[in-house]
């Protein structure tokens, strides 16, 4: 590493620093480094006070015993008195980052395309968020509150030594210097060797918290014990090589930092008592270099297991600082505001292609479609053909490689998603409740535009039961009703339930004036309904759409879409060498049976004959 790299600041520091951390916080800090600094220099004045006191025992001077006293207990009271201050500072440090940070990260987070997130090489899930947020954490407290405080005393103990004498002065320094050195080194070897380890260790984590998850899972298959051996195997792999790692750097670090710090001290007091000798250096300043240097060699030791501990932590910042400031494509608040009585849907030649390992795999090509406002369009296709990744382009999870989606004749892109999304009622193929009630989940997808309608609550109540209702759910069969908690990830409810409980979610935010949603779209709504619940849910859905309000629904079940306006036909990219377009439109299911063998197929297993 050259000099320049060395001193160029470290950009996962300067991440944290910079936005990661709120004005005050920086504020406080800062504030917090001047205290520690004062605080240094006094540390440093009390073998100067001492010092000052055996110079007067050893003189047999009362005046000089009596100044070294009081200069001992003033420093002693400043002390308590800036200790005090820096822990009412240090308090209001962490209070202010304690929301702040969750804040900054949430942001950042979020403002991600999902794209981004999903990509197999950045992998940032919520428990990574957590565990970042917990690392930047420990980060902040290590640098603020040890390592500058550290090198502040290091810097003061040298000028307390060359205070005393030059020489003394230089070897400290020369000591600092050398320890510093190697104590980066040998956090540099640790890192390196234990990098392989750490991913090992990080890979296990994840694993562990899916398998927790997943404890229903792994109950009805009825595998614990063959899990409890994976777990085992899974530990022992992740430790293999740490222990390795460590011996050699405990031998190195713990060995050697202490035999150089003994030889520097032999060093230094050896040439500090011949000078005392000399008489070129008093009692007092003796008493300040051996306390000085004393302070220096523990400063160092602890720097050492700090510093390390910094690098590890900013190891994984860099990591996800890498997904977390790439620059967003676009963001979900800028563009024009989105107002619609009626919303129609275009795509233009549109091209998608999803991040596969390294590569980009081309998912959707040349799609055009025109839809209506106002139509009902049903969506089939073969499973894993795209129709979701159709879905997401609408809701603008990322933006197609070439072409263009239009929203009522605007291109996507220049309208701001959050306005758009206010006037959808999108209903996922994948998407867990939350542990709420079951109104909290229902007004979960109302932005914050909608606020203001939801004050009147007896008003909200009887929307929300109405919406249970349309989607098949009898509140009333829950002991608390609307306000029944469902449980982590909605574990109360069947599956089915939760499905429903999605749609009523639609059904809620239609039923809010003036935002309602003017534009449906629903993957696979009632997949896990039998055949009798889907008919009503489908006939409730199509009835509570007022005039004008156009629906797109993805479904396998072909007799859901039976009664669309149009369908639509979704052929894997795969299947599409034959030179017809890979996205086509039909009148009707029986159409698309007469002209599309696939399709025909698809049919025919079902049993369904259009
Ligand atoms: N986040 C992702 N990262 C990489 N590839 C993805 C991602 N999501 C989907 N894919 C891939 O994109 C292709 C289309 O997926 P999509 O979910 O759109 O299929 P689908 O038609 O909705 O299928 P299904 O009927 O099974 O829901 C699939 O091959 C899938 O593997
Ligand atoms: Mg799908």
């Amino acid at each position: 590493m050259s000099i320049k790299q060395r001193l160029r600041p470290d950009q996962n520091l300067l991440f944290i620093w910079q936005t990661l951390m709120s004005v005050r916080a920086r504020t406080l800090a800062l504030r917090a480094l001047a205290l520690v600094l004062a605080g240094s220099l006094l540390i440093i004045f009390t073998p100067y006070a001492v010092g000052r006191f055996i110079n007067g025992l050893t003189n047999k001077v009362v005046a000089a015993l009596v100044v070294g006293g009081l200069l001992f207990v003033g420093t002693e009271v400043v002390g308590i008195v800036m200790g005090w201050f820096r822990h009412r500072i240090r308090e209001r440090f962490f209070q202010e980052e304690f929301w702040f940070l969750p804040q900054a990260i949430s942001s950042l987070y979020f403002a991600r395309p999902l794209s981004f997130l999903t990509e197999r090489d950045s992998e940032i899930d919520g428990g990574g968020v957590e565990s970042l947020r917990d690392k930047v954490w420990s980060v902040i407290g290590t640098y603020i509150f040890q390592i500058v405080p550290s090198y502040a005393m290091v810097v003061f103990a040298i000028t307390a030594c060359s205070y005393a004498n030059l020489w003394l002065g230089a070897v400290a320094l020369l000591y600092v210097v050398i320890e510093r050195y190697f104590g980066r080194r040998d956090n540099t070897y640790v890192q390196s060797h234990l990098k392989p380890v750490i991913d090992g260790f990080k890979r296990w984590e994840r694993r562990m918290s899916e398998w927790w998850n997943a404890i229903a899972h792994i109950k009805y298959q009825g595998v614990e014990t063959k899990i409890l051996g994976q777990v085992h195997d899974e530990v022992q792999e992740a430790l293999k090589g740490d222990d390795a790692v460590w011996r050699i750097f405990f031998a190195r670090a713990i060995v050697l930092h202490r035999v150089r710090s003994l030889s520097f001290a032999i060093l230094l007091y050896g040439a500090l008592g011949y000078l005392v000798v000399q008489n070129q250096v008093s009692i007092a300043s003796a008493v300040l270099v051996f306390f000085s240097f004393e302070r220096v060699r523990s400063v160092l030791g602890d720097l050492n297991d700090q510093q390390r501990e910094v690098q590890f932590n900013l190891a994984s910042v860099e990591k996800y600082r890498g997904v977390l400031t790439r620059p967003v494509p676009f963001s979900y608040q800028a563009g024009d505001t989105f107002t619609a009585e009626q919303i129609s849907v275009a795509l233009d030649t549109v091209c998608l292609s999803v991040q596969d390992g390294e590569e980009r795999r081309p998912v959707l090509r040349d799609v055009s479609l025109a839809i209506a406002a106002g139509q009902r369009i049903g969506i089939v296709g073969p499973s894993g053909a795209g129709k979701s990744q159709l879905m997401g382009l609408l809701v603008r999870a990322t933006d197609p490689d070439s072409g263009t989606v239009r929203i009522s004749g605007h291109d996507l892109r220049t309208l701001s998603q959050e306005t758009v999304l206010r006037y959808y009622g999108v209903i996922m193929q994948k998407s867990d409740p939350f542990e709420d009630t079951i109104l909290g989940n229902l007004m979960f997808g109302v932005s914050h535009f909608d606020a203001d309608h939801l004050t009147d609550t007896g008003s909200v109540t009887m929307l929300a039961h109405e919406s249970l209702r349309k989607a098949g759910l009898d509140a009333s069969l829950f002991p608390q009703g609307i306000n029944t908690n469902i449980g982590y990830k909605g574990m109360r409810l069947s599956g089915g339930q939760q499905q429903r409980l999605q749609i009523a979610a639609a059904h809620f935010k239609l039923g809010l004036t003036p935002d309602r949603p003017r534009l449906i779209l629903a993957d696979e709504p009632t997949s896990s309904l039998d055949s009798l619940s889907e008919m009503t849910v489908m006939e409730h859905l199509q009835d509570a759409l007022p005039d004008g309000t156009t629906l797109l629904m993805v479904a396998h079940r072909l007799s859901t879409v039976a009664n669309m306006d149009r369908i639509v036909f979704v052929r894997p990219l795969a299947l599409c060498d034959d030179g017809r377009p890979q996205v086509t439109m039909h009148r009707s299911l029986a159409e698309l049976y007469a002209v599309e063998p696939l399709f025909r197929e698809m049919a025919d297993a079902q049993g369904f004959r259009p």
